[in-house]
């Protein structure tokens, strides 16, 4: 059988994925997208031809399509945004990213986003009282038609374009009556208009040899023992439909089981399963973030203004950290590396390892600010516990978490730390801490922005 790493964000997404996919993806024979869709923003590193490195944003397409010899999937589990599709592979083609079009494929069971799941991610939020502060990319309500199978597929797209347009005519009549009835007339859907664009898209998919039977298409590798797979988690334990902080999540399964699936895999073809957390945490829309630092983030997610002398710790770790997301660009609300959480998604992932990112930029912050801190049990609900409780949004409290602290901070020289050994004794110490409190060890260490930034323990 081959080689299948999975590798799963730990917290609340951004915890600098891109960096261990981008380990494995440059070796991979196949990289997979599983779940989500343009929600996701993924940064991904690589050299040009002049040798320059270049960062680049993607948000649908695997990373490890730029390395050349990488197949990319596209995989059952993720919400297709054919705009953004057809973006994405003209940027790479732009950047000289060898035919891109040829080593993308596509599952034809995928789940397609429409124009009009946009108009009702924004509807919904608006009705909310308490906002989740979702990306508005449609994803949600792209899931939701699934759900009620009245989704389109990207097989679907292949169809003649009248049998399309009936299609989407089931698809938006109920859609069309909630736009009428909240004064919405102009995202009122005309079924033929989109069909001859979407048909459109289906002609590019076909004419370009993209869409395959998923499940095939991944067995070919799977029953290769010499083939290496990476499936590049999105989002989070945390911001899973399944076992995230509901309804403060994102409307996929993005941990193992649903990445698994999204994947078309079973859990007996994992080999490795790596959790991927920051060694600090932070968190993009609402909800729940018991290690959240005070910063002039206020309750819309959005930046107030400050002087710098007025700075929180909360403030001077985003700033640090240049904690702003790939996709909104919105400022992250940052905070303390929380164990207790940690612990609970290496759980609910069934984490073989460890990667802990940024472990340099909180050894600045430590400098900056005086002080770091980890997590390692809650007060909650008048006790001490060391778990992740899972009715914060019923008793309405969030927990208060007992830190141990650190003074100061440390400084890596990525270029000459290369090795477990060779880090701060207090960036080591931190490490331990996190092994003890999880139980998982730490095999992998982001000392820096770069690929090559990262230690891989021998255990
Ligand atoms: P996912 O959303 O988890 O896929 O991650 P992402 O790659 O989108 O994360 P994000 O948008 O936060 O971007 C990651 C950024 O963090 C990139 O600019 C990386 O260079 C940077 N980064 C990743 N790991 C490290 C690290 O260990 N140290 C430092 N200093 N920067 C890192
Ligand atoms: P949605 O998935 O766009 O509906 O957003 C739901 C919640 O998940 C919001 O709080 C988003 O900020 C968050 N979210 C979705 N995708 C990501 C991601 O890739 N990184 C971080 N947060 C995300
Ligand atoms: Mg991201």
């Amino acid at each position: 059988m081959a080689d299948v790493k999975l590798i799963i964000g730990a917290n609340w997404g951004d915890e600098g994925k891109g960096k261990v996919d981008a380990y494995f993806s440059k070796e991979a024979d196949l990289v997979i997208r599983a779940t989500g869709g343009a929600n996701a923003g993924h940064t991904v590193y690589y050299n040009n031809t002049s040798g320059e490195t270049v960062k680049m944003a993607l948000h649908l397409v695997p990373g490890g399509i730029v390395y050349n010899y990488t197949m990319c999937l596209i995989g059952q589990g993720v919400a297709l945004d054919m705009e953004v599709l057809q973006e994405e592979l003209k940027m790479l083609s732009d950047n000289y990213i060898f035919d891109p079009k040829s080593r993308v494929k596509i599952s034809g069971t995928c789940n397609v986003v429409m124009p009009y799941h946009k108009d009702l991610d924004r509807l919904h939020e608006s009705l909310k009282s308490k906002k989740i502060g979702t990306t508005g990319k449609g994803i949600g309500p792209a899931y939701s038609d699934n759900r009620l199978r009245t989704g389109l597929l990207v097989y679907d797209l292949l169809l003649s374009e009248q049998e399309l347009a009936s299609k989407i005519a089931v698809a938006i009549k109920a859609h069309n009556e909630l736009f009428k009835a909240f004064n919405m007339s102009e995202c009122v859907v005309d079924p033929n208009e989109l069909a001859t664009i979407y048909h459109s898209y289906g002609k590019f998919l076909k004419d370009n040899n993209m869409v395959v039977n998923g499940h095939e298409f991944v067995k070919k590798y799977l029953d290769n023992p010499l083939a290496k797979i990476v499936v590049e988690g999105a989002q989070s334990t945390r911001l899973s439909i399944e076992n995230g902080d509901y309804p403060n999540c994102t409307s996929s399964d993005s941990n193992t089981l649903g990445t698994l699936s999204g994947a078309h895999l079973s859990h007996k073809d994992v080999t490795e399963v790596i959790n991927v957390n920051k060694a600090y945490f932070t968190r993009v829309g609402n909800g729940p973030f018991p290690t959240e630092y005070v910063s002039h983030i206020n309750s819309q997610g959005e930046l107030t203004s400050y002087e710098k002398q007025e700075a929180f710790e909360g403030d001077i770790l985003r700033e640090i950290g240049k904690e702003y997301g790939a996709t909104t660009g919105r400022p992250r609300r940052t905070g303390a590396f929380d164990a207790v959480l940690a612990k609970n998604s290496a759980e609910i992932s069934g984490a073989d390892y460890l990667c802990i990112t940024r472990l340099d930029t909180l050894g600045e912050y430590g400098l900056e600010h005086g002080s770091v801190q980890i997590c390692t049990e809650y007060k909650y609900e008048g006790k001490n516990i060391s778990y992740y409780p899972d009715n914060m949004e019923f008793t309405h409290e969030t927990p208060t978490p007992n830190y141990i602290t650190f003074d100061g901070g440390w400084k890596i020289d990525s270029e000459n730390m290369k090795t477990f050994d060779s880090l701060p004794f207090k960036a080591r110490l931190f490490i331990k801490i996190i092994e003890e409190t999880t139980g998982v060890p730490v095999k992998y260490i982001g000392t820096g922005p770069n690929n090559c930034d990262l230690i891989v323990r021998d255990i």
